[in-house]
């Protein structure tokens, strides 16, 4: 169920975001149109979606040990995959973003059972792509799925504690991150400090559902105004942040999409 937070999160959303015609920066003017809007353009989602639905049919249960809301224990791959995931249209978002940005190093923070990382990994041709996942079980399916399908990932197991400044270091620079594990404000505005050192003039980095919650908002607020933040791109489910120095003044954009 969507809880009222949200209802009322996205009411506020509507009120302030502006179609193409308010845009007035030509960067964001050609993302909105040449990737946004292209949402009848799909790719690379027969793999992804048919593993949707084995999913939802898999009648299996594994022992999960979520570090992020801490509701461990055991839990049927159906349910995971029909309330944890990305919807189909997230994952074709973010193929199209990837497609026309081409990063060469990637990393994903929350991989779950592998089916966004799949949009992710097949859109681009990239050097090293890193995904961290603190389920072991919930690791292992996505391992089994990337390695059937020969996807450039590496999957790495435990706490983003543990994991992400170690990835960091593997990857030396990061050119996409996707942060999509813990959401609560504290962890998730550690995690974005922890990447700021590895980012290039054309890093991207996108943060799932941040109207998620009041703790969601408080961290984004804090990314979209930290010091190396150009710009920031509000598209309700998805928050996106630059870091262009061409990009004199810091801009935010609240986008239709
Ligand atoms: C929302 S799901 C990711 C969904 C995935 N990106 C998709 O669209 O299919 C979040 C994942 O992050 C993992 N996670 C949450 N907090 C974590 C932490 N502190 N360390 C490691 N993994 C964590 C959870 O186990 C869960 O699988």
């Amino acid at each position: 169920m969507i809880s009222k937070y949200r209802i009322n999160a996205y009411l506020k959303y509507r009120k302030t975001a502006v179609s193409k015609h308010g845009i007035h920066s030509p960067f964001v003017y050609d993302l909105v149109t040449k990737v946004f809007l292209k949402k009848k353009e799909k790719y690379g989602e027969d793999v992804a979606e048919d593993y949707r639905t084995e999913c939802i049919l898999n009648k299996e249960s594994i022992d999960v040990l979520d570090l992020g809301s801490g509701k461990s224990g055991p839990r049927k791959i159906a349910s995971i995959a029909k309330k944890v995931t990305n919807t189909p249209a997230h994952g074709q978002l973010l193929y199209r973003i990837i497609k026309y940005i081409k990063p060469k190093k990637m990393l994903e923070l929350g991989t779950s059972l592998g089916i966004t990382t799949y949009y992710e990994a097949s859109a681009c041709k990239h050097e090293k792509f890193i995904s961290l996942e603190g389920c072991p079980q919930t690791a292992v399916k996505a391992v089994s799925f990337f390695e059937q399908n020969k996807l450039n990932v590496t999957v790495r197991i435990g706490n983003f504690q543990n994991t992400l400044l170690k990835a960091l270091q593997d990857l030396e620079v990061v050119d996409y991150v996707f942060f999509d594990g813990n959401h609560q404000e504290n962890a998730t505005v550690n995690y974005f400090e922890t990447c700021i050192p590895f980012i290039t003039n054309n890093t991207i980095f996108i943060f799932d559902d941040i109207h998620w919650s009041a703790e969601m908002e408080r961290a984004w607020e804090k990314i979209k105004m930290h010091p190396k933040t150009k710009m920031s791109l509000d598209l309700f489910h998805l928050g996106i942040i630059f870091f262009r120095e061409e990009q004199k003044e810091r801009e935010h954009f609240v986008i239709r999409y």
